[in-house]
């Protein structure tokens, strides 16, 4: 279970404090959304500040998703800038492979994301060469957008498909994650969470990573069989 903070929904102003306020939440991963103006309708931020930020949450995994239209140029400026992860649309199609590879070669941990409206089928010829699959549960380019549910079957098919080949990457997603969504996605299979708004917005963010867990983890559907009914709980005896 893996609760992953989205920069992009803290305070510009001080990105490097708001980092190590992630860390010392319990965040267990620090979620940066690179925009370029081009793949999406919005810019964010580049190499330079996340090299900026890293050395405030020195012991944080920097998840790095790349929304941006030529990927290739970016791989080893975030690899300097302290990415541990990196990861690539699918919607990119012939490029996606040779992106891959490269990640891999500069020895960081390799990520593709599903758009909504992309079928979750455009990911199954890479799922035995990533260590996570993101499903886009809004349209990337923005903050604060409203969750997608059509999106839920896509999570249950990529966690299907990941039991039935044995493979083991993560299961990510991303946008309008909240104590409602998180819930529905875990249930889904889903077991990393990325949430902007509904963490950094909170006026508590240790509170806020504290009961985003426990609902993920309360909705976890492997845990589902060991539920023992409880005593103080008559009605799960029935
Ligand atoms: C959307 C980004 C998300 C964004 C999520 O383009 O990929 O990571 O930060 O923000 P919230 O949680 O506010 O929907
Ligand atoms: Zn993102």
């Amino acid at each position: 279970m893996i609760i992953a903070p989205s920069l992009l929904a803290a305070d510009f102003t001080r990105l490097g404090k708001e980092a190590a306020r992630a860390e010392s939440a319990g965040a267990d991963w620090l979620h940066l959304d690179i925009m370029d103006g081009q793949f999406v309708p919005n810019i964010s931020f580049g190499p330079a500040v996340v090299a900026a930020v890293r050395p405030h949450a020195k012991k944080l995994f920097f998840d790095v998703h790349l929304m941006c239209g030529k990927p290739e140029i970016l791989l080893e400026p975030f690899v300097k800038a302290g990415a541990d992860q990196i990861i690539i649309h699918v919607e990119l199609g012939e490029q996606v492979l040779p992106l891959i590879w490269k990640i891999k070669q500069l020895g960081k941990k390799v990520g593709l994301a599903v758009n909504p409206p992309t079928a979750i089928t455009a990911a199954q010829p890479y799922l035995d060469k990533i260590d996570l699959l993101l499903v886009m549960t809004v349209n990337p380019g923005f903050g604060g957008q409203t969750f997608i549910h059509e999106c839920l079957p896509k999570i249950q098919q990529a966690d299907a498909w990941r039991r039935e080949r044995r493979l083991n990457y993560r299961l990510e997603v991303d946008g309008g994650i909240n104590n409602q969504t998180v819930a529905e996605c875990a249930r889904a299979g889903a077991d990393t969470f990325v949430a902007g708004t509904s963490l950094f917005g909170a006026r508590s963010l240790k509170t806020a990573i504290t009961k985003m867990r426990k609902i993920a983890h309360d909705n976890d559907p492997a845990l589902a069989d060991l539920k023992v009914p409880s005593v103080s709980d008559p009605a799960l005896l029935l």
